[in-house]
């Protein structure tokens, strides 16, 4: 330290030369503002980008094998009149626990509950071939992320940034997926019979 101090004073009387105090400002303000940029561009990542438990939905979502298709149909159908949804086209799929509930034609049986552990995706499409954002439905009644009925809501685009985080427990799902005709929630039956 005392090292510092000592040649800090021996140079003091150059630094002070107009040349070098300039050419220090114009060095301290690139420096200072390559930080300020790093800086926003790190929290804006930080703010979108998955993690916790949108990040778990997310992996989960992308691992496509072990599900049956609703209808066990893999194509794409186009969104219905009564989608909250905002892209053209839609596919459902159901993991091993939740396609328990599906019937021989690949539909929701009437009046069931989902058990425990049923992981649900539907998987929004921008155009024919562009698969663009992840909607899920994942019950898990003992995680803090649940809503009443044990489901927690993710909403996570394809390039792993957040739609609506599970965090939020589905405040702008849920009372579009209570209504009439609706089976735990689901409405793939009542739109797409
Ligand atoms: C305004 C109504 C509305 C809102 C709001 C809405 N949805 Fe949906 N959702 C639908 C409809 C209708 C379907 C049936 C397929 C379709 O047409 O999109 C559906 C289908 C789904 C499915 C497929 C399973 C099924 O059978 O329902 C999931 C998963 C889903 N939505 C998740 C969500 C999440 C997560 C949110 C909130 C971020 C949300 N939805 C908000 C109307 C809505």
């Amino acid at each position: 330290m005392s090292e510092f101090i000592v040649i800090f004073v021996s140079i003091y009387p150059y630094l002070r030369t107009p040349v070098l105090m300039n050419y220090m400002r114009f060095y301290i303000s690139i420096v200072a503002s390559i930080i300020f940029i790093a800086g926003i561009l790190g929290s804006c990542k930080k703010k979108d980008e998955a993690e916790g438990i949108d990040k778990q939905l997310l992996d989960m979502a992308q691992s496509s094998s072990g599900y049956t298709w609703y209808k066990n149909d893999a194509s794409l159908l186009d969104k219905s009149p009564g989608s909250g949804h905002n892209y053209p086209f839609l596919r459902t799929r159901f993991d091993q626990i939740a396609s328990t509930m599906l019937d021989s034609n690949g539909k929701i049986t009437d009046s069931i509950t989902f058990p425990e552990g049923s992981f649900i995706v539907k998987e929004l499409y921008s155009d024919g071939s562009t698969l663009a954002r992840y909607a899920i439905l994942y019950k898990q009644s003992n995680s803090s992320y649940a809503d009443a009925k044990g489901w927690i809501w993710g909403y996570i685009n394809a390039d792993g940034t957040v739609a609506v985080t599970a965090e939020e427990k589905g405040q702008q799902c849920i009372s579009c997926h209570s209504q009439d005709g609706n089976i735990d929630y689901m409405l793939m039956n009542k739109y797409f019979p």
